[in-house]
C-alpha cells in the first residue's frame, strides 16, 4: 500500500472546494489515513518547495501557500500517488482536463487548487514535513477489497 500527501491550497480553501475535493479521493477509493486544516509556516514551505528554490515562480510559490490556511491529508491506497495525480490533472489549469480537479476549476497555473506528490519518495518526505506519526490512523478499510 502506497501513501501520498494532498494539500487543498490557500485558493481551494478560499474558495469553499474542500468537500468537494475530497469527495473525488474517496469516490476514487483511496483511503483517508490523516487530515487537519492548517497554517503553513515559512520553514514548512521552504522544506516542502525545496525542488523549485531559485525558479522565478519561488517566492511567489512561498508567499501563496503560506497566505491562509491549507488543507492538509495523507491517503493511501494501491498506486495512490498516480491515481491521486489523475484525479489532480495538469499543473496549468488551462491545460488540466475537463473531470480534474484542476481542469474543473483553475485557470492558471499560480493558483492551481491542490498540491499532490509526485513519487512515492517524494510523498513519505512531504508527510513528514505536515504530520506527526500520531496524527495518522491506521485502520483496515472494509470495502478495499472490491476495490
Ligand atoms: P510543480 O511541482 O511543477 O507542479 P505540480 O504542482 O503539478 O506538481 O510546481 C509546483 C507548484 O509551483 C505548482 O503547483 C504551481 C507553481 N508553479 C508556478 O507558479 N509556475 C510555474 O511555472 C510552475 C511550473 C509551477
Ligand atoms: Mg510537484
Amino acid at each position: 500500500m502506497e501513501r501520498t500527501y494532498l494539500m487543498v491550497k490557500p485558493d481551494g480553501v478560499q474558495r469553499g472546494l474542500i468537500g468537494d475535493i475530497v469527495a473525488r479521493f474517496e469516490r476514487k477509493g483511496l483511503q483517508l489515513v490523516g487530515a487537519k486544516l492548517m497554517q503553513v509556516s515559512q520553514e514548512q514551505a521552504k522544506r516542502h518547495y525545496a525542488e523549485h528554490e531559485g525558479k522565478d515562480f519561488y517566492d511567489r510559490l512561498l508567499a501563496f501557500i503560506t497566505s491562509g490556511p491549507v488543507f492538509a491529508m495523507v491517503w493511501r491506497g494501491d498506486d495512490a500517488v498516480t491515481a491521486a495525480r489523475q484525479l489532480i490533472g495538469k499543473t496549468n489549469g488551462l491545460e488540466a482536463a475537463p473531470g480534474t480537479i484542476r481542469g474543473d476549476y483553475a485557470i492558471h497555473t499560480n493558483f492551481n487548487l491542490i498540491h499532490g506528490s509526485d513519487s512515492r519518495e517524494s510523498a513519505e518526505r512531504e508527510i513528514g514535513i505536515f504530520f506527526d506519526p500520531s496524527e495518522l490512523a491506521d485502520y483496515e478499510k472494509a470495502v478495499q477489497t472490491w476495490i
